[in-house]
């Protein structure tokens, strides 16, 4: 069964981290996956709506520390680069379902959906400093814009976690539910029903004063993140993790 799962139900795509004895962990392959889902659904006059969710309790541990090591992602072409170039551009609307950890990535990547529905069990969290590295996916310039650059900068600087309750009153989380995807896919199939190019439209004039700086600010940002990886504060981070999985 592939980690990345994308299913059609009508005129909504559901893509779903499916690797939860990693926490949905993101490997290469994964975001590769990830990529090529919207991709093919931006182009896919049948889709209306896309959904990104998880198997299991917990939406994604962000991404996979042992390809950090193995495979850190230094080049514009890589998968993880293509993925978030792909998020960027993505031109139809977007909804994240999200239960447990959203860890890093999976925090970040919620700053480009245009609606996030969460469980009450959501934590969120951009351990970025804590691992030697910077934020990434914009998150630098989008975090501080929607929440306040005070905010924005402690939980940077220290890492800190916070739940469902507290990113719905930050602007961060549309709504919170018990069920998030059976509200998310209630939610997609009312924007379905609407005339296609109407919400492209929509959403394109509602992001378009942004895009140019939040794409510059990404390019930006994945300078500094390849160089951190290959830093000794970032390398002692991951080994302490693995080494406390007992990976080492
Ligand atoms: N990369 C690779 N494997 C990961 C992972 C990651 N980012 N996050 C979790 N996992 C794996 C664990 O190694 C463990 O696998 P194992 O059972 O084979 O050892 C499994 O997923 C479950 O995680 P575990 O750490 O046991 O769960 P927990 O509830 O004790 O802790 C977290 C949850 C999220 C606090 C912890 O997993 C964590 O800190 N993960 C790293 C998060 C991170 O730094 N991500 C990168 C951000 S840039």
């Amino acid at each position: 069964m592939s980690e990345i799962i994308s299913r059609r139900e009508g005129n909504i795509q559901v893509l779903t981290f499916n690797r939860a004895a990693k926490m949905n962990a993101l490997t290469r392959e994964m975001y590769a996956g990830l990529a090529n889902g919207l991709n093919e659904a931006a182009g896919d006059f049948g889709v209306r709506a896309v959904i990104i969710t998880s198997e299991g309790d917990h939406f994604t541990a962000g991404n996979d520390i042992s390809d950090f090591l193995v495979n850190p992602p230094t080049g514009e072409d890589s998968d993880v680069a293509k993925f978030l170039g792909s998020l960027l551009e993505f031109p139809k609307p977007l909804i994240a379902a999200v239960k447990g950890n959203a860890v890093g990535v999976g925090t970040t990547m919620l700053l480009h959906c245009d609606v996030v529905i969460a469980s009450p069990t959501a934590k969120f969290s951009m351990p970025f400093a804590s691992l030697g590295l910077v934020p990434e996916a914009g998150s630098s310039y989008l975090f501080p814009l929607l929440v306040g650059y005070q905010r924005a900068v402690k939980i940077f600087f220290t890492g800190e976690s916070f739940g469902a309750e507290s990113a719905r009153e930050m602007g961060m989380v549309a709504s919170v539910e018990t069920d998030p995807l059976i509200a998310a896919m209630e939610l997609a199939k009312a924007i379905a029903v609407n005339p296609p190019q109407a919400m492209i439209n929509t959403k394109a004039l509602l992001k378009a004063s942004k895009h140019d700086a939040v794409a510059a600010v990404m390019k930006a940002e994945f300078e500094l993140f390849s160089l951190a990886l290959q830093s000794e504060e970032a390398m002692e981070a991951f080994m302490n993790f693995m080494a406390k999985k007992g990976k080492q």
